[in-house]
């Protein structure tokens, strides 16, 4: 089974990947001597697809598995899920020698790891990814978090997992809306470490998810590239900022069109031209390097760029955004392919690029 660490020192963990992996899952908590009870955390839809399958697999490891299902969506990772998990597992009983298995996309990810990164003060946690976005992007990393009504992932822990199990073949089942928005976090991954994996993308582009060794391909290199980033930088003091290209301009379109319009990975695509195109106007990167980029985006299948949205209520969240300071707002630029670096900018390159975005849908 191909095999790739995260490297953090005594928290480092194996991401193991292989189509049809989940058969193996009971074995491999047998060799991580996990148990000798899990809380299964996933959600309704996923429970129906994946639910009795994975619970067989524990089950087969001797474990006492028992599920506990959240309904899907974003609204799950809230003070309210929380405080019902917590309940849950402290009604059944579940002490510290407990481990919670996370089964699903990156809400269930982020809501069942901060559960784990928290009840009785930590215990140990599994991921089993369900999205192609969990896949390459949320799984990897340690980041686990709620969100507040005061904004997204604003309550949260690094918590890293036991090992992290990626099963291609459970992304059959998933919604092409849903691949092609994890399809964005791949291309990013290309322009700010990998020209080479960008290129790869640019021509074998056309049913890269609907061949099973292409897609295979492509999830491993981008877990790949993750982890290293990961792996340099744990807490995001430095380097694994550069993972937010196109989400400063990405998240302030989600959350200006009230998370209604886009998925997070279609914002993210829009938010990576925009800030491409910054890039060129203001970075140096060169207009043939700009148009590659452009072009490939353009072939990602996402809704068309909301003609009703005004650029005022979108810079307001942009200067809301974390990285706004001094009147400057923070974006990762590129200089090239794999020269991704942060640089500061003013409002009117901003304003710029959305109308440049506004122009091009
Ligand atoms: N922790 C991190 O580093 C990190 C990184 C990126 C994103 N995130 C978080 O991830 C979340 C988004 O994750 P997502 O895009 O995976 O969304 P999601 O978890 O909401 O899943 C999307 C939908 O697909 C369904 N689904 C999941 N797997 C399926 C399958 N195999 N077949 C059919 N349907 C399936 C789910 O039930 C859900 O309705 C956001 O909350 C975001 O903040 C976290
Ligand atoms: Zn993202």
């Amino acid at each position: 089974m191909k095999t790739i660490r995260v490297e953090l020192d005594e928290r480092s963990y194996p991401i193991y990947i292989e189509a049809g992996a989940l058969e193996k899952l009971g074995q491999i908590c047998s060799e991580h001597r996990l148990g000798p009870r899990v809380a299964l955390i996933t959600d309704k839809t996923v429970e129906k697809l994946y639910g009795s399958q994975t619970l067989a697999q524990l089950r087969s490891a001797g474990v006492d598995a028992q599920l506990i299902p959240v309904p899907p969506g974003e609204s799950s990772k809230s003070l309210e899920w929380l405080d019902r998990l917590y309940t849950r597992l402290l009604w059944a009983g579940f002490d510290r020698d407990a481990t919670i298995v996370a089964l699903g996309g990156g809400v269930v990810g982020d809501l069942a790891g901060f559960v784990a990164a928290t009840y009785l003060r930590g215990v140990r946690w599994v991921q089993v990814p369900t999205t192609l976005l969990a896949q390459v992007d949320a799984a990897i990393g340690g980041k686990t978090g709620i969100n507040h009504r005061f904004g997204k992932n604003l309550i949260g822990a690094f918590h890293q997992p036991q090992f992290v199990l990626t099963d291609p073949e459970l992304l059959q089942t998933l919604p092409e809306r849903q691949r092609f928005a994890g399809l964005a976090e791949v291309i990013k991954y290309g322009l700010i470490h990998d020209e080479r994996f960008f290129t790869q993308l640019e021509t074998t582009w056309d049913g890269c998810l609907e061949d099973r060794k292409r897609s295979s391909t492509i999830i491993e290199r981008s877990i790949e590239i993750k982890s290293e980033i990961v792996s340099r930088d744990e807490r995001e003091v430095a380097s694994r900022a550069l993972l937010n290209f196109g989400h400063t301009i990405g998240h302030a379109l989600e959350a200006a069109t009230k998370y209604q319009h886009f998925l997070h990975g279609e914002a993210v695509a829009w938010g990576m031209l925009a800030e491409a195109y910054i890039s060129y106007k203001k970075q140096g990167l060169t207009a043939q390097d700009f148009e590659r980029i452009a072009a490939l985006l353009r072939r990602l299948p996402r809704p068309a760029f909301p003609p009703s949205l005004e650029m005022e209520p979108f810079l307001e969240y942009i200067h809301r955004d974390k990285k706004a300071r001094h009147k400057q707002i923070w974006l990762v630029l590129l200089q090239g392919f794999g020269k991704a670096a942060l640089s500061g900018v003013m409002e009117v390159d901003i304003r710029e690029a959305f109308e440049y975005l506004r122009a091009s849908s």
